[in-house]
């Protein structure tokens, strides 16, 4: 049998309820904070990528897929969706119509990395990104969005990290300074270290060996870098949190793995999952609509781990929604037409309906609306149709209603809703 390739998963129909119910939470809420959805495709020129996540990045150096297109072109499987709403607000001069855009985007993103619980090679992300705000009560609004989202999905043990990650007028002191913290120390670094250190030092923050993270322990922190301008918007980012009673840590070594950072950076992470501990993460890149060719637009965004969150909703209390109202058990071949055409009038109804033609007993057909968790049964013989009237049977409390065939529909759809 062909199996599935590692690191990649099939959701399967009692999961993707769960999916579809995060999904439609967040397209929800992202709504009413003036988001609109935009739709890109999965695959982009290997540069775009190149240039904007950084090459000195994992991501970059390792873990792309990436195969020759027509022409020699290098194409890549996307490994994140940011540098490719950048890319079409810039194509697309979205920004000519309106400067501020507020942009959501859900979908598969592509990593090559070591496979493990919580971390796959195809997952899946929810992505806002806001366009042309340079404002500090943006940074806020867009992590209080994303906590009212945990907090209506029922999320509980959740951390806010926040650190500011300068800007070009103050990080390359704060580069220095730890560029020879490190070069005091390189005997300790692991080999990826060793080559970044120079390159890209704030990598080197990131490095999950233990070794590294002894190094890193003393190393120089960006707050005590922060121009005026940088310190004052992340004072003004964390009044703004305070006065939305967002409980956040700040956390001087959260760098995040992508280069195009400035400013405010921060992660949700989880006490729920082991070592993948992100379930969000994002920050400001008001650099790099310009780095990739477009006007001057400071720009904020975030991208949620859907993989990371179902896991972590279904551990909890939530509840599926979409098992049946109605399980019709139909017996005897006589009751096939009726039932046939009453289950379809239900369903368009909009009332969740199944039925079953295998034509078992009764008993096995009420052992099959128990395991499907139905919440009521619609018992349909000859003789309930000869009499006019069939009998609805609620699971939960085995309580049973007659319901005329005459306006059933109608007549079922007032007894759910009562
Ligand atoms: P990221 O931190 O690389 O940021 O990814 C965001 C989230 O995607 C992570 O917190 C995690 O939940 C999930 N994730 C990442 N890699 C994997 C994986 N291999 N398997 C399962 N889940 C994973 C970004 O991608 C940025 N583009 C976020 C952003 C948007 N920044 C500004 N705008």
């Amino acid at each position: 049998m062909i199996q599935l390739i590692r690191g990649f998963k099939d959701i399967l129909p009692d999961e993707t309820e769960t999916w579809r119910y995060i999904e439609n939470m967040a397209i929800a809420l992202f709504q009413s904070f003036g988001f609109k959805e935009i739709r890109l495709p999965i695959v982009e020129k290997a540069e775009l990528f190149q240039r904007s996540i950084g090459e000195h990045t994992d991501i970059v150096e390792k873990e792309m897929y990436t195969f020759v297109g027509s022409k020699e072109q290098l194409i890549t499987l996307r490994p994140e969706a940011t540098a490719s709403v950048v890319r079409s607000y810039i194509q697309q001069k979205l920004y000519a119509q309106e400067p501020i855009q507020k942009l959501y985007t859900i979908g598969p993103m592509f990593r090559r990395e070591r496979p493990q619980k919580g971390r796959y090679r195809q997952f899946y992300q929810i992505n806002a990104e806001v366009f042309g705000i340079a404002s500090p009560y943006i940074d806020a609004q867009l992590i209080f969005m994303l906590w009212t989202f945990f907090e209506r999905l029922g999320i509980s043990g959740l951390s806010v990290q926040l650190n500011s990650l300068g800007c070009p007028a103050c990080r390359p002191a704060f580069k220095e300074a730890l560029s020879s913290h490190l070069a005091s120390k390189t005997g300790k670094l692991c080999a990826d270290c060793i080559r970044r250190q120079d390159k890209n030092p704030m990598r080197v923050l990131d490095c999950k060996v233990p070794s590294c993270q002894e190094v890193i322990g003393d190393a120089p922190s960006m707050k005590d870098y922060l121009c005026d301008e940088c310190a004052r918007h992340f004072d003004a980012v964390q009044s703004a949190l305070g006065l939305q009673g967002i409980p956040f840590v700040l956390n001087s070594r959260l760098v995040r793995g992508l280069d195009y950072y400035s400013r405010t950076a921060f992660e949700i992470q989880t006490n729920a999952l082991g070592a993948q501990n992100a379930i969000a993460g994002g920050g400001r890149y008001d650099m790099l609509v310009k780095m990739l060719g477009g006007p001057a637009q400071p720009a904020i965004g975030f991208a949620i781990g859907l993989d990371r969150l179902v896991s972590l909703v279904m551990q909890g209390k939530y509840e599926k929604e979409l098992t049946p109202d109605i399980f019709i058990a139909a017996l005897g071949e006589e009751t096939r037409e009726k039932t046939f055409e009453w289950s379809c009038a239900l369903s368009v109804a909009g009332i969740r309906t199944e039925i079953d033609f295998s034509g078992k007993s009764l008993k096995a057909l009420m052992k099959r609306a128990n395991r499907i968790n139905a919440a009521n049964v619609l018992i349909v013989g000859s003789q309930e149709i000869e009499a006019g009237a069939v009998v609805l049977r609620n699971m939960a409390t085995k309580e049973q209603v007659t319901i005329p065939i005459d306006g059933m529909v109608n007549h079922i759809k007032k007894h759910l809703a009562s």
